[in-house]
């Protein structure tokens, strides 16, 4: 049996107890969210919607709440207050569910990486494999992990590295491995491409915008790299004064005026991003 063969048995496998896919217009809503640390509201009456197939930017001053939000629709946060809706299920609830576990439909890439550290990259992907399949047997887990590895675009013999043993931008990989590893629908990434070199940064972005594609992935993608708002994401959602005031094309999001919006895509930096990126789109970036 070829490589490719066992890739398609493999996935085959993988696909069989899954739900159906998610088929509604937007696999993320959120309405009326409110967080609050203490007396401190991080989110008050924050509305959001996620669109099938798009990458949405999620930009914001440090600590308007970008990451809260992202642990808000993944269930690691409890909000005080609001409805969060991922996939076509009530988020609060879900967790108790029994039926089906939403939490195998997404992959997270958290802001530092969070590898375990006394794992190998390898035995890393394994651990959601093991958590919600654990009836697969150890071949073929450790041959699926060793798959998204591959996918993620790591080396072969970075599959036996302990994270200490890789470069910011290996862990990175690593931690998009792990996120791929149960064929999400939905990716979370924070912060993926800080602290890597402006090259290695292009290349994650590339390979973000081609496994969305490819995958059919709906990606919420916290950033405060200019070049990659350009570069892959179809619309940005800004954050600030505890809300999401805007959401659209970067185009779109220019023309409200906004002080926050026009200093963050005209200041210098923002120029750059964009005379660096005029003329392209997300879709053809993908080529
Ligand atoms: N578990 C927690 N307990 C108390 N306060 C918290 C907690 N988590 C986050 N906060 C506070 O909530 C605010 C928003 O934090 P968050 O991590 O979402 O910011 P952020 O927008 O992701 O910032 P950055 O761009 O720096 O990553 C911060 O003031 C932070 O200190
Ligand atoms: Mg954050």
């Amino acid at each position: 049996m070829d490589e490719q063969d066992l890739i398609e048995d493999i996935e085959e496998e993988a696909h069989d107890n899954l739900p159906e896919a998610f088929r509604g217009e937007y696999p993320i809503v959120v309405e009326g969210l409110v967080n609050q640390f203490g007396d401190f509201r991080i989110h008050d009456d924050l509305d959001l919607k996620v669109k099938r197939g798009e990458i949405l930017g999620v930009v914001g001053g440090s600590g308007t709440g970008k990451s809260v939000l992202m642990r808000s629709i993944i269930g690691l946060q409890t909000p005080r207050a609001g409805e969060i809706h991922v996939l076509g299920r009530d988020v609060a609830k879900a967790q108790d569910d029994d039926d089906i576990d939403i939490r195998s439909r997404w992959g997270v890439l958290f802001q530092g990486g969070a590898l375990f550290s006394t794992l190998t990259v390898g035995e890393n992907v394994e651990v959601p494999l093991k958590q919600f399949y654990p009836e697969l047997d150890d071949t073929l887990r450790k041959e699926i992990a060793r798959y998204k590895v591959l996918l993620s675009g790591l080396p072969e013999e970075a599959i036996s590295k302990f994270p200490s043993e890789l470069s910011g931008g290996m862990k990175k990989r690593a931690g998009l491995a792990r996120a791929l590893a149960l064929d999400p629908q939905l990716l979370f990434l924070d912060e993926p491409t800080a602290g890597l070199d402006p090259i290695g940064a292009a290349k994650f972005d590339r390979l973000t915008r081609e496994l969305t594609d490819t995958m059919g992935l709906t990606v919420f993608l916290i950033t405060h790299d200019l070049d990659t708002l350009h570069a892959i994401c179809d619309r940005v959602a800004v954050l600030a004064d505890k809300q999401v005031i805007a959401v659209g094309t970067i185009p779109e999001l220019i023309a409200t005026d906004h002080p926050w919006i026009e200093e963050y895509f005209n200041g210098p930096r923002g120029r750059a991003a964009t005379a660096g990126h005029a003329g392209s789109n997300p879709g053809e970036q993908a080529e």
